[in-house]
């Protein structure tokens, strides 16, 4: 059994300093095993050009994440933080941490489907799906990034990877996610928690209202914990990984032997 809180607040955009302060009270405050923070948390979210999220950009080896890297050691935590990554390629991505206690199960994921103006400042994530396995907390964690859940794909691969849990950082302008969660948790069978953040944010012109409401399901679809839309807030559940890993619910049937990809015309395959 592990415990698994996400957090959210509304990160300030422009001031990375005040965000980085935020997320290290809020480790201080948490004792769970596994804590997620929303999207560019560090930097906040509306960057209307690539200059500008460069400039407020950073490598994983950069020093917020080598910060970050050292509590989560000490502290003996997971912690999943969106930011605004500076590659080796020169190009910036809108990635999430994955910082695990053993520094060497540390990895970074690229947000594969960019979403609205985030095409003018992001490069398109790179590294695809993956899950890192944790073997002495016994716990298997995917990672997608907001957008990504409008693509069944993307939480399939991770389930089919051997996810227990999806992990989903995000800045989420709708609520039409919630009708969405609830199945990619239950077809998969796998938890499903999504760190959304709250506030308001302008650039050129526009507004983005951020809708808050993070939550948490549990493997068979029903949600176990949820924020309310403008609060800051931490939700935190107890979750038991090694339960998502039978597949059959009968027994005759189990979702993952049952699929039929030869039939699936290469779509999903
Ligand atoms: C989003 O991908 N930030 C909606």
């Amino acid at each position: 059994m592990l415990t698994l809180s996400t957090v959210q607040f509304a990160p300030i955009f422009g001031d990375k300093s005040v965000n980085i302060k935020r997320i290290h009270s809020y480790i201080e405050s948490i004792k769970s095993d596994i804590i997620v923070f929303p999207e560019l948390c560090t930097t906040g979210y509306f960057f209307q050009t690539q200059e500008e999220a460069i400039s407020a950009s950073e490598p994983f080896s950069g020093e917020t994440i080598t910060a970050l890297q050292h509590t989560a050691t000490a502290r003996n935590q997971i912690y999943v933080v969106g930011f605004a990554e500076l590659g080796t390629d020169g190009k910036v991505y809108n990635s999430a941490a994955l910082i695990m206690p053993d520094a060497k199960l540390s990895s970074v994921y690229r947000k594969t489907h960019l979403f609205y103006k985030e095409r003018n400042c992001f490069a398109e994530g790179d590294t695809g799906f993956f899950v890192v396995e944790d073997s002495e907390r016994d716990i298997r964690i995917g990672m997608m990034i907001c957008y990504d859940w409008r693509f069944p794909e993307s939480s399939r691969t991770l389930g089919l990877q051997g996810a227990d849990i999806i992990v989903c950082p995000a800045n989420l302008v709708t609520d039409v996610w919630h009708i969405v969660m609830p199945a990619r948790a239950l077809e998969n069978k796998v938890y499903l928690a999504v760190a959304n953040r709250t506030g308001t944010e302008t650039g050129g012109g526009e507004e983005l209202i951020f809708k808050g409401e993070s939550a948490i399901w549990g493997y068979n679809g029903k949600i176990m914990a949820k924020s309310a839309p403008d609060e800051e807030s931490i939700l935190t559940v107890t979750i038991d990984p090694a339960q998502t890993r039978n597949k059959s619910f009968n027994t005759f049937n189990d979702i993952f032997a049952d699929r039929r990809p030869e039939l699936y015309k290469n779509i999903i395959v």
